[in-house]
């Protein structure tokens, strides 16, 4: 038997800092330490109910619903946790934010502070963990302000707001049939799957790249009445298939958790939208931009696709408060410009401003 040499996270980590020699190593080790949380979260959800962590955290546990008004799972507070414990004494992080925090976290005054800040959704898709579906965790790493690295101060709200451009690293973990770590260090998108006997993330898809066209898609059809008039366009085109404007079928898919969703479009194409709706004017989209939306669309627009809000580029959104939810739609090239494209026609918000689905909208009352 022959064995195929691959490089491990660390090589991969290795050769990326060579592009930058005075580079101390900080940057390398933080994200050392991101995957060994998400090896930890994998261990802890490929034991299941065997271990205890699935379902509603007991009752004495005081933070069963998050800042976002969401009912916290067991899960989602344990990863969290490995987040921060896996990652604060490094002595690389000015500070971290967390879907599962309501405010920053601060580095313990008995441990060093470096220049950058961790932002995580530790897990994912957490309406999934009790029917065994794919989980994940997303991260983005960001510079700390200046002043910030200068004082060792705490870190605020407002340092957290800085557009998704200025990342410096985005992935994300997947807890499926196999682990993966999905990493872009802003200079192409790498793949690893964990080794399960080494406990060794190794790289098996080097360079992702995603089609330009597909004709898959991915919403939750179920909100299809709060939906904006230029989504429901697009949507309707696709159902109607080869006999509708598009002339070629669709197919669809939903599974609930966008980390999971972003990892098929990046192996084989497809756009998912969450976008901006009507549901509840106080929440402009469901997703989170911090967290969710900026990671994810500088993995996406990495790999050659494009990650908007329908209406601009997800990642040059300036953000304005550290759990903002937004409209989100990436995949794809094509598909998400011409998504932009009917956002941005004239008369795009009237629903009778396309005959197509004015008159036989498939989702219409
Ligand atoms: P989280 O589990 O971190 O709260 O995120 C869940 C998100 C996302 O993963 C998924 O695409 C979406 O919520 C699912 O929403 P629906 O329940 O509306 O399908
Ligand atoms: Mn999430
Ligand atoms: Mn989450």
């Amino acid at each position: 038997m022959t064995t195929r040499r691959r490089f491990t996270l660390t090589q991969y980590l290795i050769e990326q800092r060579r592009r930058f020699p005075s580079a101390s190593g900080d940057f390398n080790a933080l994200l050392l330490d991101v995957a060994l949380a998400c090896k930890a979260i994998a261990r802890t959800v490929a034991f299941g109910d065997l271990g205890s962590m699935l379902g509603q955290p007991a009752p004495e546990v005081t933070t069963s619903v998050n800042v976002q008004g969401e009912e916290q799972k067991k899960l989602d507070v344990i990863s969290n946790e490995y987040f921060t414990q896996m990652t604060e004494w490094g002595g690389h992080l000015a500070g971290m934010a967390s879907e599962e925090m309501d405010h920053p976290y601060q580095i313990p005054a008995t441990m060093q502070r470096g220049k950058y800040m961790l932002v995580f959704d530790p897990l994912d898709g957490s309406s999934n963990i009790d029917v065994n579906v794919t989980v994940g965790s997303i991260f983005s790493v960001l510079r700390a302000p200046q002043d910030v690295i200068d004082s060792g101060r705490d870190v605020v709200e407002a340092d957290f707001l800085q557009p998704g451009t200025q990342q410096l690293a985005a992935g994300y973990a997947l807890y499926g049939p196999t682990t993966m770590l999905v990493l872009t260090v802003g200079n192409g998108v790498a793949g690893f799957t964990l080794d399960p006997n080494l406990g060794q993330f190794m790289l098996t898809h080097p360079n992702l790249q995603i089609p330009e066209d597909t004709h898959e898609f991915a919403i939750n059809a179920s909100n299809s009445r709060f939906w904006e008039a230029p989504v429901k366009r697009y949507v309707d085109e696709c159902l109607a298939g080869k006999t509708g404007a598009r002339g070629k079928d669709f197919n669809m898919r939903w599974i609930a958790s966008m980390v999971a969703e972003a990892h098929r479009i990046l192996m084989r194409g497809g756009i998912f939208m969450y976008p901006r709706d009507t549901k509840d004017a106080a929440k402009h989209g469901r997703l989170r931009l911090l967290y969710e939306a900026n990671p994810v669309g500088m993995i996406i627009e990495q790999a050659g696709g494009r990650a908007s809000t329908g209406r601009e580029p997800v990642l040059t959104v300036k953000p304005t408060a550290l759990h903002q939810r937004i409209g989100f739609v990436f995949g794809s090239k094509n598909e998400v410009e011409r998504i932009e494209r009917y956002h941005s026609e004239p008369g795009a918000y009237k629903d009778d401003s396309n005959p197509l689905f004015a008159e036989r909208s498939l989702f219409r009352a």
